[in-house]
C-alpha cells in the first residue's frame, strides 16, 4: 500500500473518530440538531472571511466539531438541566475546555485543535475561561469558534428551551460585541452571505397562544456566556 493510501485511510479513520466523538457530544448536550457540524460550516465560513491558510481552517472545523467534548467526559447531569446553574457548578464546568483539550490530545487531534478546544470559552474582554485571554492573546481562530458556537447554540432547540431567531441571536451578537466577542468577527459574521447552517431552527408560531407545555422565551434566563 502506497504512503498516500496509508495517509488518506488515516485521514479517514480520523474523521470518522471526530464524526462519532462530535454525535457523542450533541447527544449529551441534547441539541436538537447536530450542533457541532452546523458550528464547523459557520467557523469555517469566518475562516474563509479571514482569510484563514487551509491547515488552520481544518483544526478549526475539526476544534468545532470536538469542542464540547470535556462535557461529554465530566457526564454532569446540571449541564442537561433547565435554568441558571449554581457556582458550584458553575465553577466545574468551566473545567470542560481543559478536559476537553486532554480529550482531544486522546483522540489524536493536532496541538492547534486542542488549543482551540481549551480558548473556545475565552472573552475578548478578558472575561473567559479558562486563561482569562484577552483580544489578541486568543487566537483568531478561537475568537471565530466563540462566535460560531454562540450563534448555532442560540438558534437551536434544547429540550428546555426554544431555538431564537436569527434576527434575535445577531442581536445578541451585537450587543455581546467588545465583551465576550471580538467586534471584527461579529462584524464579518454579519456580513456573511446567507447559507443553511445560519438558519434558525426557530419554527414559526402556529399558535400565538403558547400553552403551558411549550417552552417559552422564559428558558433563557442567561446568555451565550452560560451555555452549556
Ligand atoms: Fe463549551
Amino acid at each position: 500500500m502506497s504512503a498516500t493510501h496509508i495517509r488518506s485511510d488515516q485521514d479517514r479513520e480520523a474523521r470518522e473518530a471526530y464524526l462519532h466523538l462530535a454525535e457523542a457530544a450533541d447527544r449529551f448536550e441534547q441539541y436538537v440538531n447536530p450542533h457541532g457540524v452546523r458550528i464547523a460550516a459557520i467557523a469555517d465560513a469566518l475562516a474563509e472571511a479571514f482569510h484563514l491558510a487551509p491547515q488552520d481552517r481544518k483544526s478549526l472545523r475539526i476544534a468545532a466539531r470536538m469542542h464540547d467534548l470535556g462535557e461529554v467526559a465530566m457526564e454532569r447531569e446540571y449541564i442537561k438541566r433547565a435554568g441558571s446553574l449554581t457556582d458550584e457548578e458553575r465553577t466545574d464546568l468551566e473545567r470542560h475546555p481543559v478536559i476537553g483539550e486532554q480529550e482531544a490530545a486522546r483522540a489524536s487531534a493536532d496541538r492547534a485543535v486542542q488549543l482551540l478546544v481549551r480558548w473556545h470559552h475565552e472573552w475578548w474582554n478578558g472575561g473567559g475561561y479558562p486563561d482569562a485571554l484577552r483580544q489578541n492573546e486568543i487566537p483568531l481562530a478561537a475568537r471565530l469558534l466563540r462566535v460560531a458556537d454562540s450563534y448555532a447554540a442560540l438558534t437551536d432547540a434544547r429540550p428546555f428551551r426554544p431555538a431564537m431567531s436569527e434576527e434575535k441571536a445577531r442581536e445578541q451578537l451585537v450587543e455581546r460585541a467588545g465583551l465576550e466577542f471580538d467586534p471584527a468577527v461579529v462584524s464579518a459574521f454579519l456580513s456573511l452571505e446567507d447559507f443553511e447552517e445560519l438558519r434558525s431552527f426557530a419554527s414559526p408560531p402556529l399558535d400565538p397562544e403558547p400553552s403551558p407545555e411549550s417552552p417559552t422565551n422564559d428558558g433563557w434566563p442567561f446568555f451565550s456566556s452560560f451555555m452549556k
